[in-house]
């Protein structure tokens, strides 16, 4: 049994709180907020869990083994540092911080001391992305030529972050995951209307040195509800449509052909092959990547979306938030 506390309860904080307890290897022993209504709120529904405004308080109680970070952005990395700091494992939500060098000190922090880092990057925990990504690997979409993502809604505008830093950090966690490249460049062109300075809508691209690219769309400001990736690969392409309940994943038998011979004009032929739905084990992608937490504590193994993930999503913000200062100029990231 792993024994947590969590700090942060507000809007996202109780799903996590809710998917830990459902563990049979994991209790959350006590809860910290600043807010008492917060804390009341989750209070009601676990009678056994203490619940604390001081997280020093939390930090004192020795039987607490990890602690998971569900706090707003800005507050990610004084949280995490001292956690990882007292010789806690720290489970913190996405971005892993606000600063590249803030989120590699975590990283250095926690090897330094043998403590998982485990970053909510949830879409790599999503069943219909596991099977992309065994797509990816066995060659079966041949070579992915690029990807692009849609995460449109209306709504939740947020004051203290833009729509790509809010909703782009999942978009870039995976395609990082399926294209296994560094990127090269980061071009991001934002809309701005409802808050001044604060993007509503957000186009991001990621370029590879391959060749390769992503193109993220985020908004919150959209009429529809669209959370939709397509993978185009030289033999199938692939789309992976969150928002539809039984068929997320559907690939396309479709590709241009290249001539084997030397030829020019019309050469190139067109195919148009079968579009299949594979049956995928749906179950909770919060409830996988909380159980991928406490087994990384479990058997001392590295997350996936590790604290060096979070680094590298980072840095792809970082340099898309440069670049939407410099109204949509790529900026080369550094050591690519
Ligand atoms: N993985 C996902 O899909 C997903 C979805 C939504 C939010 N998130 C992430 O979860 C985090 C929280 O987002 P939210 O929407 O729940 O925010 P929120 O503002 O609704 O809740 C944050 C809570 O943290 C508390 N808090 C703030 N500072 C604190 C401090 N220093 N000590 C203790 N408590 C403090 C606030 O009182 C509030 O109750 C953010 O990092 C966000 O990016 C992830």
């Amino acid at each position: 049994m792993v024994t947590l506390g969590q700090v942060g309860l507000g809007y996202w904080g109780p799903n996590l709180l809710r998917n830990f307890n459902g563990l049979a290897q994991a209790r959350v022993k006590v809860c910290c907020d600043l807010d008492e209504a917060a804390l009341r709120r989750v209070g009601s529904l676990y009678p056994n869990m203490a619940t604390t405004t001081d997280y020093d308080a939390l930090l004192a109680d020795t039987e607490v083994e990890a602690v998971i970070v569900t706090s707003p952005t800005p507050t990610h990395y004084p949280l995490a540092k001292a956690a990882l700091l007292s010789g806690r494992h720290v489970f913190v939500e996405k971005p892993i911080a606000l600063a590249v060098a803030e989120a590699e000190e975590l990283v250095a922090l926690a090897e330094e001391r043998g403590r998982v880092l485990m970053v909510g990057h949830l879409l790599m925990y999503h069943p219909a992305v596991t099977r992309l990504k065994q797509m990816v690997e066995s060659g079966e979409l041949g070579e992915v030529y690029y990807l692009y993502t849609s995460r449109l809604n209306l709504g939740q505008v947020r004051r203290n972050e833009n729509a790509m830093w809010s909703l782009a950090p999942h978009d870039i966690s995976v395609a990082l995951y399926l294209l296994g490249e560094k990127p090269e460049a980061v071009a991001a062109q934002g809309l701005t209307y409802l808050q001044p300075g604060i993007p509503d809508t957000v186009f991001l691209t990621v370029r590879f040195a391959s060749g390769h690219a992503a193109h993220i769309h985020v908004s919150w400001l959209d009429p529809h509800k669209v959370r939709r990736i397509t993978v185009v690969g030289s033999q199938k392409m692939a789309v992976f449509d969150d928002v539809d309940s039984t068929e997320k994943l559907r690939i396309y038998d479709k590709g241009v052909q290249r001539p084997t011979y030397d030829s020019y004009g019309d050469a190139l032929s067109l195919r148009f092959g079968d579009i299949s739905i594979p049956r995928i084990d749906m179950r909770e992608p919060l409830r996988l990547e909380c159980q991928h937490f406490i087994d990384c504590i479990v058997n001392g193994q590295r997350p996936l979306s590790d604290g060096r993930n979070g680094v590298q999503v980072l840095r792809v913000l970082e340099a898309g938030q440069r670049s939407l200062e410099q109204g949509g100029a790529p900026v080369v990231l550094e050591g690519s």
